[in-house]
């Protein structure tokens, strides 16, 4: 820029040249009416939301009942990641690979040029400094945001270190990636201003090699928070294969025993199948002296150390959760976690000023304004909230958060745990046969489609480590990375994949879930520290029956379980078949391990009976 007209005015501990630079190029684009360096003070933070409350984004909640929280409704168009809309910009379209939108840098940065050139008009530009991970962490790294959404600042400040304190980090030399965001709504004079702005046209880009981020369009989590997917996925995930590390779509949790030994492991899961609810896990009743603690709901960095082994922090350091379904009975530490300071976002309000979804009670209010700001019965037809709302709320107010969560070191990861939504097919539980066949399990997860992501609810699509929409490089290059990962460790966490998700023939659930789930995490931690018995199955090692703690829960008997276990021939030839579409696609770079893995469980299928099953008969022969 040769002159300027714009007043950035950097606060005297802003040093960075690249960041005053950065901003003020950015204001002259964008011409907004004000630039805003956050400070990340819980004044700043009232007075947004005060400002939010005036112009009708926010509407506060019942102080009595839900101390300092909001609620938000978003424009219906704007409720969820746009994946059709979000681009890897890599200089060569093969090193975005054939999972990811691309376009030429060139041709998109004009583009954005284009879109971005006033889109501030009659607004505040917003400066937003976050750390991802701990401030100062090894593993830690820094980002700024620009946005011009007072939502966003909100939220970053709940699901990241956010404010002053990182800028001085930063320091004059220090390196950030730049995140630029804008909901592509200028406000002319005269016009007013709508409660949730937003644009028809969306673009959610990526710069792998220049690393850095540019979202126009939406304002809503994942598009609008460009710490999370953007950077802490997308970008991150691309840092990570050129320095040796992994960032993952990962839950962390922590499992004590009663003799106080602790397992952390790391859980992929794909959008809304589960992350928040395992990571907050409770143990049943019977489970005298377990523990369960969080380290993260949705996103891992993992790091080889020097032992040897992988370290993990959460990036992150709030929740942006799925709200519906969501209970007292599905997960009591979430309902704590929400008590206080929280954001609520297309949820519906109850007339008393609380909120309330589908799943939160068994019987639900006799009255509500829905999460579109109409009156809502029981009997109307309609949910009264949208099913990807969701609760943005501070990790510190987590009953169950490890008290190491924030140890810069991060934690050694013992198992990784893979699981889609399958409604049948996939077993409750099996142990991959080492590094190598686990990899493959995870590459060729398959999940049926939630409403996190726009497509066909119930479709089942594979699902890489639950990384398809938020890998920042090519899919073959990632299994190859992980592969690579796993010959550099001296002890490789064991690899499992699990489904809680699987059916009978009437289309009931086969396994009660959530608190339920401890029984299957005890055999696995059972399993990595070698005390755990299992058997061989077409797919890797299982638990017998009376492997898995059962006390309490009468319901699953020897003959369920084997149901909830069985491996069909033909349900498996179908879905090894599909594993080669995939294969297909990636085929160029796809890891020459890979097809040979195939063609063993291929074999060892056809060494097993049609209808493979746990059956006590069947192994009482074995044995
Ligand atoms: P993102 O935040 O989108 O990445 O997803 P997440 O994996 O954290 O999703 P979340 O835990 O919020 O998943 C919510 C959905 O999973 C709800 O529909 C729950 O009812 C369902 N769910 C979670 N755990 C279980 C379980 O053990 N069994 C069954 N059947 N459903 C579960
Ligand atoms: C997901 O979709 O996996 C999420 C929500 O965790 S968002 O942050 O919107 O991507
Ligand atoms: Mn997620």
């Amino acid at each position: 820029m040769i002159t300027s007209s714009m007043q950035i005015n950097p606060p005297d501990y802003v040093n960075n040249k690249k960041l005053i630079q950065w901003v003020q190029e950015t204001a002259d684009l964008c011409q907004p009416d004000v630039v805003c360096w956050c400070d990340g003070s819980q004044e700043e933070y009232d007075t947004l939301c005060q400002q939010m409350v005036e112009s009708g984004t926010f509407i506060k909640l019942s102080e009595e009942t839900r101390p300092n929280s909001y609620l938000c409704r978003s424009d219906p168009s704007d409720v969820a990641r746009v994946e059709d809309r979000t681009y890897i910009c890599s200089l060569r379209r093969q090193d975005a690979g054939p999972t990811n939108n691309w376009v030429a840098p060139r041709e998109m940065k004009e583009t954005l040029k284009g879109l971005f050139s006033g889109c501030m008009k009659g607004r505040t530009m917003y400066v937003i400094p976050f750390s991802m991970g701990p401030l100062g962490s090894p593993i830690a790294h820094i980002g700024v945001e620009i946005s011009d959404s007072p939502y966003v600042v909100t939220n970053m400040r709940i699901m990241t270190r956010m404010g002053r304190k990182v800028l001085e980090l930063l320091g004059d030399n220090g390196e950030f990636v730049p995140c630029l965001h804008s909901v592509g709504a200028p406000l002319h004079p005269g016009t007013a201003d709508v409660p949730w702005p937003c644009n028809d046209k969306k673009y959610i880009v990526h710069f792998p090699e220049e690393r850095s981020i540019v979202s126009f369009g939406s304002g809503y989590g994942g598009n609008a928070l460009l710490g999370k997917k953007c950077f802490a996925l997308r970008i991150a995930s691309s840092m990570a294969r050129d320095e040796g590390w992994l960032a993952e779509h990962m839950l962390i949790l922590g499992v004590e025993s009663p003799e106080g030994e602790k397992t952390y492991v790391g859980a992929a899961f794909p959008s809304a199948c589960g992350k928040t609810n395992f990571a907050m896990l409770i143990p049943p009743h019977s489970f005298e002296g377990w523990k369960v603690t969080t380290i993260g709901d949705d996103i891992a960095w993992i790091k080889p150390g020097a032992d040897g082994r992988l370290h993990a922090i959460n990036p992150e350091y709030g929740f942006f959760g799925v709200a519906p379904g969501t209970s007292e009975k599905s997960n009591p530490n979430a309902m704590a976690t929400l008590g206080k300071n929280c954001i609520f976002t297309n949820v519906a309000m109850t007339p008393d000023g609380d909120v309330w979804w589908e799943g939160m009670t068994d019987a639900p209010p006799d009255e509500l304004i829905d999460w579109q700001g109409n009156r809502w019965t029981p009997d109307c037809g309609r949910v009264s909230s949208h099913p990807n709302a969701r609760f943005t709320s501070p990790a510190s107010q987590c009953p169950s958060l490890d008290p190491d969560w924030e140890d810069p070191k991060g934690v050694p990861i013992s198992a990784f745990i893979f699981g889609g939504r399958r409604g049948d097919t996939v077993p409750l539980v099996y142990q991959s046969a080492n590094w190598n066949f686990g990899v493959y399990l995870a590459a060729t997860m398959g999940s049926e489609k939630t409403a996190a992501a726009a497509g066909k609810i119930g479709e089942v699509r594979r699902d890489p480590f639950a990384m398809i929409p938020f890998c920042g490089y090519h899919m073959g290059d990632y299994f190859n990375h992980w592969l690579h990962v796993g010959r550099t460790l001296l002890e490789p966490p064991r690899i499992f994949g699990v489904n809680w998700f699987r059916k009978d023939e009437n289309g009931k659930f086969l396994w009660p879930g959530f608190g339920d789930n401890m029984r299957v995490l005890k055999w696995i931690v059972d399993r990595v520290r070698g005390n755990a018995a299992a058997i061989e199955s077409p797919l890797g090692w299982m638990p017998k029956y009376d492997a898995i703690d059962w006390t309490g829960l009468d319901e699953m008997t020897s003959e369920k379980f084997s149901k909830l276990m069985s491996v069909d021939r033909e349900a498996w030839k179908k879905e090894l078949l599909s594993h080669e579409e995939l294969f297909a696609l990636i085929y160029d770079r796809l890891p020459k391990e890979f097809t040979h893995i195939r063609e063993l469980m291929l074999s060892t299928l056809w060494l097993s009976p049609e209808h493979w099953s746990l059956a006590p008969e069947r192994y009482a022969v074995e044995n």
